[in-house]
């Protein structure tokens, strides 16, 4: 599925929509080049998903834990070079527990990642606007999907 983002609070909207059907064990891997958007897109699923705290990037601890209506863990696995360190930070754990997992540049870690999960490429179009390509595997991306179907033809 393809969407188009015009502008920050649409990227929210979607936040919105993704945070709801986030679920125990969910995986949820963001890509696309630097600075297009993963991070926000994040900060606003973790604040509809009742995180206060304000999310910042991981890029040096790789891996930070919050608790909203689920424990909620955020990695950026930017600078990590081999999947073998992402096991030594017990990345197993995370991504096999009662929480929900966002990975940014997941496809660094690519051979590690769940089967079942959703994915999310952001491109950027220009300053404002963003094409998310979402696809993925299992119970919950088949839930968004729906989700996001309803929400465009609202939005038609
Ligand atoms: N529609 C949009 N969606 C998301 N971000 C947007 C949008 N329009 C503008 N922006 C801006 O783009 C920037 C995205 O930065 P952000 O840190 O979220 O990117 P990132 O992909 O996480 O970068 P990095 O690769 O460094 O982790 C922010 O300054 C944000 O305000
Ligand atoms: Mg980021």
């Amino acid at each position: 599925m393809k969407l188009t983002v015009n502008n920050l609070k649409d990227t929210e909207q979607i936040g919105q929509i993704i945070s709801h059907c986030l679920e125990k064990g969910t995986v949820l891997c963001l890509d696309g080049d630097l600075g297009v958007g993963k991070t926000s897109l994040t900060q606003f699923i973790a604040r509809e998903f009742g995180i206060d705290e304000y999310i910042t990037s991981p890029t040096f601890t790789i891996i930070k834990e919050y608790q909203g209506r689920l424990p909620f863990y955020h990695m950026d696995v930017y600078r990590i070079d081999s999947e073998d360190d992402m096991y030594d930070l017990g990345y197993d754990e995370y991504i096999y527990s009662e929480g929900v997992t966002i990975i940014e540049w997941s496809h660094k870690i690519e051979g590690i990642l769940p089967e079942d999960r959703i994915n999310i490429e952001i491109q950027r179009l220009n300053d404002q606007s963003r094409l998310m390509t979402i696809d993925g595997k299992g119970s919950t991306y088949e839930k968004l999907i729906e989700e996001l179907k309803k929400h465009e033809n609202t939005c038609n």
